[in-house]
């Protein structure tokens, strides 16, 4: 079973995600608004009627319901408005994170846990402390959808199909975070032997901006990204592909750091993450992906001291 909590826009489009690829036959939606999850897994119910769908969702206002789930999905806690950053969440976010955890802790013990919560790589922090589930169960997301965005971008200019493009972004899921078209390719060919230098500059701007671009055009971050990024994930998961995607990981000596959630490439399988891919950084890119590192551990100190112990 997969538990979603949060059933907000994300949790929902996300519980939508997973029902129409019939990852599980049963998604439980669990939220504190009274009526929200149940009225969501209502109208999902007869989405998958309607395409003869094997998944059924149930709604609950009680994390008891989340028992018995491998996978759990935490979407709680505030987004972010226009002009706001990532980063100027994190006080906010971290007691609603910690409060989760317990009920995981209590609820599903045994479960892999992947989290979007915002300031991401703060909040993944936050519940690593607080489940004290081993690192290979405790998981952010961030990576596949910034790492997409920037093969989106890409794919729009070189006119290759964004699948085809194997995208490298690194660090910090926010405004530090680090885009390498260096280390992406296109089916062994670098990124940047397709970019001019303008082009190159500005798939990095799209792709650090994009969040924020989407926040400022509707005002209310994404939802339909996060949803099919985390599809990928739990199939990866659910279905033990050892795939290679991107996520916000415990670091303990991989790329020269410890105790820190970054974005890496990291194999996702049965056991959660199975692997941490260290690329090969060269000197500048050893700084770069440095300085976004800092930027998380900066993140961390708007964190109150009690959610990281
Ligand atoms: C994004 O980048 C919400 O942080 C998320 O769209």
């Amino acid at each position: 079973m997969i538990t979603i909590v949060g059933s907000g826009r994300v949790g929902a489009t996300t519980a939508f995600a997973l029902l129409l690829h019939e990852v599980d036959t049963q998604i439980t939606l669990i939220d504190v608004i009274k009526g929200l999850p149940q009225g969501e897994a209502v109208d999902l119910n007869h989405a998958a009627a309607i395409l003869g769908l094997g998944t059924r969702v149930k709604g609950s206002n009680d994390y008891a319901d989340m028992q018995g789930s491998d996978i759990v999905i935490v979407t709680a806690g505030l987004a972010r408005k226009p002009g706001m950053t990532r980063e100027q969440l994190a006080a906010q976010n971290a007691k609603i994170v910690a409060d989760v955890a317990e009920q995981i802790k209590k609820y599903a013990p045994d479960s892999i846990v992947i989290i979007t919560t915002n300031p991401l790589d703060a909040m993944v922090t936050v519940l690593y402390k607080k489940l004290k589930f081993p690192r290979n169960r405790v998981i952010g997301f961030s990576g596949i959808l910034d790492s997409s965005r920037l093969a989106y971008y890409s794919s729009l200019l070189v006119n290759i199909s964004p699948t085809s493009i194997v995208p490298v972004v690194l660090g910090q899921h926010g405004e530090n975070m680090y885009p390498v078209p260096e280390l992406s390719y296109v089916y062994g060919k670098p990124l940047t032997e397709f970019l001019t230098k303008e082009q190159y500059e500005q798939v990095v701007k799209q792709t650090i901006g994009a969040g924020a671009e989407i926040i400022n055009l509707r005002g209310f971050s994404s939802n339909w990204g996060p949803a099919a990024g985390l599809l990928k994930m739990v199939e990866a998961i659910k279905r033990d592909r050892k795939e290679v995607i991107e996520a916000s990981v415990y670091l303990d000596g991989e790329y020269g750091v410890k105790d820190v959630f970054v974005e890496v490439p990291v194999v996702l399988g049965k056991n959660g993450v199975e692997k941490v891919i260290e690329l090969n950084l060269n000197p500048t890119q050893k700084e770069l992906f440095m300085k976004s590192v800092e930027a998380v551990k900066n993140n961390l100190k708007q964190v109150p001291p009690e959610f990281l112990q």
